[in-house]
């Protein structure tokens, strides 16, 4: 059957409906792919799916990633993620040589205090952005490459995420990628920078280097680019990391419980 897609945001975001349990031809996942790339988030509601069927879903667009981190992992199931919520805005794995395609999380349990669901997460629209720059500033960020490092995320203070070890540094060295990327698939340019990943520019002064992710950082994060998800248990939400970023919001604490299953599709290298 036909997917029936509805844009649920100004800036990017769509609902989808299909049953991901089923079979899913080749035609019908067509249709997907083309809605996931104009919408750069898109969520199928009220799915119920195994682990197996997530992992199967998710192989449609790439090959899968395990994370370096083993304690992010679900028992049983390397390539099924556990990582509780950023606390900077990031485009998934965007430190590695050949940074995500998209991520596929999957709700199965969200906070709710006072009737209301918590920890959502907030997409940016990295094309949006990029197009509204103006002209000067594309010329300048023509050829310009940004510096991303995993561990920057860490230095951020009330961060919960472990420290790496020295074997978890050496996967993953400091990597320079373009500042303007090209979609792989659909051939629009985006911005690809994020204050919380990106530690300079390449063969710019460090503090300018910063200023600059600084400047392009506020700019993505404009309310205008933004869509904001309201997690529903049964959610399965993917998103685009070649152009867009994402925030998870951590408004909730313990016993307000929030799970999410996730698998980070590996995309091409950067160009
Ligand atoms: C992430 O921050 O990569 C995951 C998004 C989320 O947990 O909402």
């Amino acid at each position: 059957m036909k997917p029936v897609v509805t844009k649920i945001g100004a800036a990017c975001g769509a609902e989808i409906v299909c049953d991901l349990a089923q079979d899913i031809d080749e035609a019908t996942f067509r249709e997907i792919e083309a809605a996931f790339h104009d919408n750069l988030a898109v969520v199928f509601r009220r799915q119920n799916l195994s682990n197996e069927r997530h992992i199967e879903f998710s192989r449609r667009f790439g090959e899968l990633e395990i994370h370096i981190v083993e304690k992010y992992l679900l028992p049983g199931y390397p390539h099924i993620g556990l990582a509780d919520a950023g606390f900077t805005w990031h485009s998934d794995t965007s430190y590695r040589r050949r940074p995500s395609r998209c991520s596929l999380l999957y709700a199965k349990e969200v906070p709710q205090r006072d009737g209301q669901s918590l920890g959502d997460t907030v997409f940016a629209n990295a094309i949006a952005a990029y197009e509204a720059l103006p002209e000067g500033m594309k010329k300048r960020l023509a050829g310009l490459k940004a510096i991303h490092r995993y561990s920057a995320r860490r230095r951020v203070a009330d961060s919960p995420r472990p420290k790496l070890t020295q074997a978890q540094l050496d996967e993953t060295p400091d990597i320079a990628h373009p500042i303007v990327r090209t979609h792989p698939y659909t051939g629009r340019k985006s911005l690809y920078v994020t204050a919380g990943e990106c530690v300079g520019i390449e063969g710019m002064p460090e503090e300018e280097g910063v200023d600059l992710i600084a400047e392009l950082d506020a700019h993505c994060v404009r309310p205008e680019f933004l869509y904001r998800h309201k997690w529903q248990v049964g959610d399965l939400l993917m998103w685009d990391n070649t152009s867009s970023m994402h925030l998870a919001i951590c408004d909730y604490a313990l016993p307000e419980r929030r799970l999410m299953h996730r698998t980070t599709v590996i995309g091409t290298v950067p160009f």
